[in-house]
């Protein structure tokens, strides 16, 4: 019962590579080190240093390992640079995991579970989100997710695969300093930035109709999030499942809150510069996580603090 975790060199794969560990399911992971780190992966976990899209690497290190399972995370994630790039993103988020399915198919493995993303709703029309809310994605990046999500679904049909998507809400935290989010691109690391640099972090925009006029959000921390991909892998090893679900705590929370709760943790006291509203930002979404707890018995623990301090923790460490 041995999975490959695309990607596993990454933020979120080294954390799942842990959790997978924890829960006594054997892993490899195959990573371009592209935006991953060799020392993410613990040295006594198989290690393959290949492309999704180069079929040769993929389909011997499937044999090699006796790979039953495929977690795919391996993608490029930024949503503003995929409306610039577009083409680069349909290559490596659809054409990667076009190619990894083929091979998937021609070893005979037939249990894939997939990385989504709360991109795939776009701006939805309901605050509180399901399962079923419409999905409309807003970038190139969420469209690339929910196709990746359809030719799971449409495999499934044709081959009787069994599979299973986690749409991440937003990711935080760390489990340990040296597995922290590297990217900066995230609200908690770029306030962080800020005022490291002296500088005040900024609101982009704070007349939403919310609660305090900032944008509210559904914050996991990334242990959570692994554990759920642990919980998915699992239950994939027992039955097909073939459904998408929320990862998410099931709580709205604001930009401002965010901000308050990172003033109570670092104990630096900031005031923030207002800036207008970024395009495509909508007001307030946050995740209905019934769903994967009611079937695959996973909820989160951590919150919104634990994910902040953590995060600081290693904000602080970092070279
Ligand atoms: N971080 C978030 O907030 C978030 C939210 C929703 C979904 N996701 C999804 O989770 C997954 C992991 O994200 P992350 O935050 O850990 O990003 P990351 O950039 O840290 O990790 C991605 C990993 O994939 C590897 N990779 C990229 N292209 C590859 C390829 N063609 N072949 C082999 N390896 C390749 C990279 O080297 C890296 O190790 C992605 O699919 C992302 O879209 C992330």
């Amino acid at each position: 019962m041995t999975w490959m975790l695309t990607g596993g060199a990454g933020y979120i794969g080294a954390h799942i590579v842990r959790a997978f560990d924890a829960a006594g399911l054997p892993v490899v992971v195959l990573d371009d080190l592209s935006t991953g780190f060799r020392e993410n992966v613990p040295a006594d976990v198989p290690f393959v240093q290949a492309s999704v899209d180069d079929s040769e690497s993929v389909r011997a290190a499937l044999r090699e390992h006796g790979v039953t399972g495929v977690l795919h995370l391996a993608a490029k994630k930024s949503v503003a640079e995929s409306v610039e790039k577009p083409l680069l993103y349909w290559d490596e988020n659809v054409g990667g995991m076009r190619s990894l399915l083929q091979s998937c198919v021609d070893e005979g493995v037939d249990r894939v579970l997939f990385s989504s993303s709360a991109a795939v709703f776009g701006n939805p029309p309901v605050d509180f989100v399901t399962e079923e809310t419409p999905v409309a994605p807003m970038s190139p990046y969420g469209e690339t997710k929910l196709i990746g999500e359809w030719m799971l679904r449409d495999l499934a049909a044709a081959t009787g695969l069994r599979w299973a998507a986690l749409r991440y809400f937003n990711v935080a935290g760390t489990g340990a300093p040296e597995l922290a989010d590297r990217s900066v691109t995230n609200l908690v690391p770029m306030t962080f930035r800020a005022l490291t640099a002296g500088d005040n972090p900024q609101l982009f925009g704070d007349d939403y109709d919310t609660r305090d006029g900032s944008c509210i959000r559904d914050y996991i921390h990334v242990v959570d999030l692994a554990e759920a991909h642990a919980a998915a892998a699992a239950r994939l090893d027992e039955a097909p499942i073939g459904e998408v679900f929320n990862v998410g705590r099931g709580e709205g929370v604001t930009v401002t809150e965010v901000f308050a709760t990172v003033r109570e943790v670092t104990g630096i006291d900031f005031t923030v510069d207002v800036v207008g509203r970024r395009a495509g930002d909508p007001a307030a979404y946050f995740a209905d996580a019934t769903k994967i707890g009611k079937e695959l018995g996973w909820t989160a623990r951590l919150d919104l603090a634990d994910m902040v301090r953590s995060a600081w923790d290693a904000w602080q460490q970092r070279d």
